[in-house]
């Protein structure tokens, strides 16, 4: 049994997953001599599957039947590259229940945000067949009476994907999606911990009837073995990544060789600022949607909230109030806000961080220490948090919310970007001439005002700093998958 009734029994249409990886439109599943590895629910420890533990035999392989198909799909018309995306965005929609139940399985966010990400990853998908048909070049004055220059744009080749386990599905769609709609080929490599959601895309695309080889999916343990290939191999063009800083930094040196392009989505320390001139409900709610997102395991969550001294005490009391509604629990259960964390580790990285702002006279308002069952942790509200605190200068990763007060414009904005990262920051006031000002100042490539949620196809996501390059989603994210030419005619 490749796949366990853990998983088939919740689903409608258990064929949705295939337990292997999947190269060149053939699955590679589970032999009875090939190595394989776990998948289990973090909200209950059962295994849902076993799949192929593949790593750099298998990764070669892939990026040959993606170099294979590269020019084929790339002479297609643009509007049948189209079709073929809206036609996975179709399918998404339709399977939306049972990818979110796969995705809630083996990642543990509640159901109703599974499908969240589910719809989020299928707009993506629809958002890039619509731009498919928009890569448009230019022409210029030539230089001299005899000259004329066109410019124009072309597929990069293949393009390695490393997607994390926090969005496993939408992660992969933004970035699988504009790499095909220009003509480009793809070698996805999905997080250990959370396949199943690459492989059911996958598994869609099959059913889309995309070409062999198109795109292809290695799934396995040895991250770093398969992260290798793609950045050495010369038959990949392109890296894409979305996870830590620290593996960013890795692969950034293995494509030093090659001077391979790459699109960085890296780590975050986002600041959420309440002004005393804030709407205080508004700035709850959005603390609430950006801090427990995903139970705070998103590089755009609030990580340090700052709050002006006049409403400050106002604001904690009304975010505790919020906070005390939150239901922790496995993400299948009704009525559930706050799933599991993604790993042992991830709790007890939390715990240090809580532990360390607690030791240096934070106040631990609520939660503050692991519900010993499972991964489970609470959500923690801190108040007296300060910039001596390890949860001031790293990614919290979890559901724990801490508070720091401040006086003045100056000090929140020096406050705000004395960090490496500059992924998203959010900030709650309005008076016109300081939100302009505060919007300027921020170093962040994405910047919510009066509001915590940001996340949308329509924009582009991306940051700054050591939280990476390259932009994700809007008419921007086509760009990082071609290349520029430009063609001199002399007439
Ligand atoms: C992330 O956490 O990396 C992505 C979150 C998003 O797209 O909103």
């Amino acid at each position: 049994m490749t796949l366990t009734p853990a998983l088939t029994d919740k689903l409608k249409n258990p064929r949705i997953v295939v337990a292997g990886g999947f190269t060149d439109g053939k699955w590679n599943t589970v032999s009875s001599r090939g190595k394989v590895f776990r998948v289990s629910n973090p909200a209950t420890g059962e295994v849902l599957a076993q799949i192929s533990d593949l790593s750099t035999k298998a990764t070669k392989e892939a990026i040959e039947a993606a170099h294979a198909a590269q020019p084929a799909w790339a002479a297609l018309a643009a509007k049948e590259r189209a079709d073929l995306l809206k036609g996975l965005n179709r399918l998404m929609i339709e399977h939306a229940d049972d990818l979110a139940t796969v995705l809630t399985l083996e990642m543990g966010k509640p159901f109703a945000e599974a499908k969240g990400e589910i719809l989020y990853g299928a707009a993506f998908i629809e958002w890039f067949a619509e731009e498919a048909r928009r890569v448009y070049g230019d022409t210029i004055p030539g230089h001299t009476a005899n000259t004329r220059i066109t410019v124009i744009k072309q597929p990069v080749g293949v393009v390695g994907v490393i997607t994390p386990w926090n969005f496993p599905n939408a992660m992969l769609a933004r970035k699988l999606a504009p790499a095909l709609a220009v003509g480009c080929t793809v070698v996805a490599k999905p997080a250990a911990e959370t396949p199943l959601s690459a492989l059911a895309i996958a598994r869609l695309m099959e059913w889309a009837g995309f070409p062999a080889g198109v795109f292809n999916v290695v799934p396995g343990t040895d991250a770093a073995a398969i992260g290798e290939e793609l950045c050495a191999n010369p038959k990949v063009a392109k890296i894409s990544f979305t996870g830590s800083t620290n593996v960013g930094r890795t692969l950034m040196r293995q494509c030093a060789d090659g001077i391979k392009r790459m699109s960085m989505e890296l780590g975050g320390n986002a600041p959420f600022i309440v002004f005393d001139d804030a709407d205080l409900d508004a700035a709850v709610a959005g603390a609430m949607a950006s801090k427990f997102r995903n139970a705070g395991q998103t590089c755009v969550c609030a990580n340090r909230i700052y709050v002006q001294s006049q409403i400050h005490d106002r604001f904690v009391a009304r975010l505790g109030e919020e906070m005390a509604r939150l239901k922790v629990g496995d993400g299948l259960e009704e009525g559930v806000t706050i799933g599991p964390l993604i790993t042992d580790k991830a709790v007890d990285k939390v715990t240090e961080l809580v532990g360390d702002a607690r030791d240096q006279g934070a106040v631990i308002v609520m939660g503050g220490t692991p519900t010993g069952e499972a991964t489970f942790y609470p959500p923690t509200l801190i108040t007296g948090a300060t910039k001596a605190m390890r949860l001031a200068r790293e990614e919290i990763f979890g559901p724990v919310a801490p508070v720091f007060r401040f006086e003045t414009v100056d000090e929140v904005i020096d406050l705000a970007n004395a960090t490496e990262f500059g992924l998203a920051a959010y900030f709650y006031g309005r008076d016109i001439a300081k939100v302009t000002r505060v919007a300027e100042a921020l170093q962040y490539g994405i910047v919510g005002i009066n509001t915590g949620l940001i996340s949308t196809e329509v924009a582009p996501f991306g940051g700054m700093k050591q939280s990476g390059f390259g932009r994700e989603g809007s008419k921007y994210g086509i760009e990082d998958y071609l290349d520029i030419k430009y063609l001199c005619l002399a007439v």
